[in-house]
């Protein structure tokens, strides 16, 4: 629990709040104080039990087979270096409104952030508000994942502060013992339907049910589902789990319309998209072991491009061209073969495969004479390069074996460069105290 500076006497005195501070409950011993005097039996200011969890999660960088995916196409992409990270904190005083990053929260400018708290922090189950930080270096709207990861680490957060019931705590990764929350192998479909209202996770009344609040609760799966559910939402509807299972899971991932043989698999997402169901089997592809030779070098335009304008301009192209659905289709070959050659590393081949996706890329519109200027000025040094994500503007990437001769090409040319290896860890939850921060009745 922290002093909250609203409630001070500084403040009493400067005539900010009425002489009434509220009645604040330390949750790990439950000593009552009133909020100027905020201390536990035994500690004085500034001991308090403050309960907080911070988890991060890394953007991610599409190789082969954007827009395509939304249809249903194979692609891959890696996590990055660049994280998200999501901090959550009880606020002192519960006054019911949240905060984020010291401002008072806004849905309509975070849409993710909303629609996860209605999923998982629902105020009518009796959810205290919470202060959020958000903090990082992954470029927002660029194409790098940024929501995406920002909605995984958010949904570790709140799972981890909540904690989870379970029928039994035998096997607590198999969600068959869960008594409630979120996973592949339940029925998805009410967290992509409801896109306003809270969505509550529970599921199942038992008799004897046993609770658990720490790290171990955590599922990669139901963080990258929520994540996907909400990302969904953010694009109108049209979202791959590209971007969300990849930052989830780190490393590469590679979605298919078919479950893959020499793959690992993880899971089948399904959402349905203006009435048609698409359906992405993801897989987990190992790191090739000459992977350390080379780094993609990601190239920032500046140029601000929604995600979900040109996936909406993608969709309008097909809708007035069906017969464009043939670039689509090409892209899918173009990344299956680029796979199959990173699977063997053959990264020669690999960045031949990207600038082939590329030119299928302009054609569908989605590319832009800054990207262009980016993408000539990398290619001389690099193995191949194209513009990754959404496109419009945001990122391209440059595979190279000599990062600081692409970076400085790119950057001559105007953009601002990150350099990644390939292959980064996931989710993780990297701090939490005095938990849980709301244990809700099940
Ligand atoms: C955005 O990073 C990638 C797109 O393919 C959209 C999606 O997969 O949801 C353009």
């Amino acid at each position: 629990m922290s002093i909250n500076p609203e409630v001070t006497p500084y403040n009493l005195w400067k005539g900010f709040q009425p002489f009434n501070p509220p009645i604040i409950i330390c949750q790990t011993c439950e000593i009552k104080n009133k909020g100027y005097e905020a201390r536990c039996a035994g500690r004085t200011m500034g001991e308090m039990h403050m309960s907080r969890v911070s988890a991060s999660a890394p953007g991610k960088c599409i190789l082969f087979g954007e827009h395509a995916v939304v249809y249903g196409q194979p692609a891959v992409a890696v996590a990055l270096e660049q994280r998200i990270s999501v901090s959550v904190e009880t606020l002192v005083s519960d006054s019911g409104s949240w905060k984020i990053d010291g401002m008072h929260f806004q849905a309509k400018k975070h849409p993710h952030v909303q629609a996860l708290k209605n999923r998982m922090w629902p105020s009518s189950l009796g959810a205290p508000a919470l202060s959020i930080r958000i903090e990082g270096n992954i470029p927002a709207a660029s194409g790098l994942g940024s929501s995406a990861a920002l909605s995984v680490a958010a949904s570790a957060a709140l799972r981890t502060a909540r904690g989870r019931w379970f029928v039994s705590i035998n096997d607590i990764q198999n969600p068959e013992t869960w008594a409630e929350g979120f996973s592949s192998t339940f029925e998805t479909s009410p967290l992509y339907s409801n896109v306003s209202g809270e969505i509550d996770s529970r599921r199942k009344m038992v008799s004897d049910p046993q609770y658990l609040a720490n790290e171990s609760v955590i599922s990669v799966d139901e963080c990258a589902l929520l994540a996907h559910s909400v990302e969904a939402i953010a694009q109108g509807g049209r979202a791959s789990p590209m971007d969300s299972s990849t930052s989830a899971h780190g490393g590469i991932v590679m979605l298919s319309d078919e479950v893959e043989q020499e793959v690992e698999y993880l899971y089948t997402r399904r959402l349905k998209i203006a009435e048609q169901e698409r359906v992405w089997h993801l897989h987990s592809i190992e790191l090739p072991v000459n992977a350390r030779d080379v780094y993609l070098v990601i190239g920032n335009t500046g140029v601000y491009a929604p995600t979900s304008q040109q996936v909406a301009k993608v969709a309008e192209l097909l809708e007035s061209e069906p017969s464009r659905m043939k670039e689509i289709e090409t892209i899918g070959l173009i990344s299956r073969r680029g796979i199959k050659s990173l699977m063997e590393g053959d990264f020669e081949a690999v960045g031949r495969a990207m600038s082939e996706n590329q030119i299928m890329l302009q054609s569908l519109g989605v590319s832009c004479p800054e990207l262009e200027t980016l993408i000539r000025a990398a290619s001389p040094s690099s193995l191949g390069a194209k513009l990754t994500g959404a496109g419009g503007g945001g990122c391209m990437v440059a595979l190279t074996r000599h990062p600081k001769q692409t970076s400085e090409a790119i950057e001559l040319a105007g953009g601002r460069t990150l350099i990644s290896r390939l292959g980064n860890n996931g989710l993780s939850i990297d701090n939490y105290e005095n938990l849980p921060m709301w244990k809700p009745e099940l």
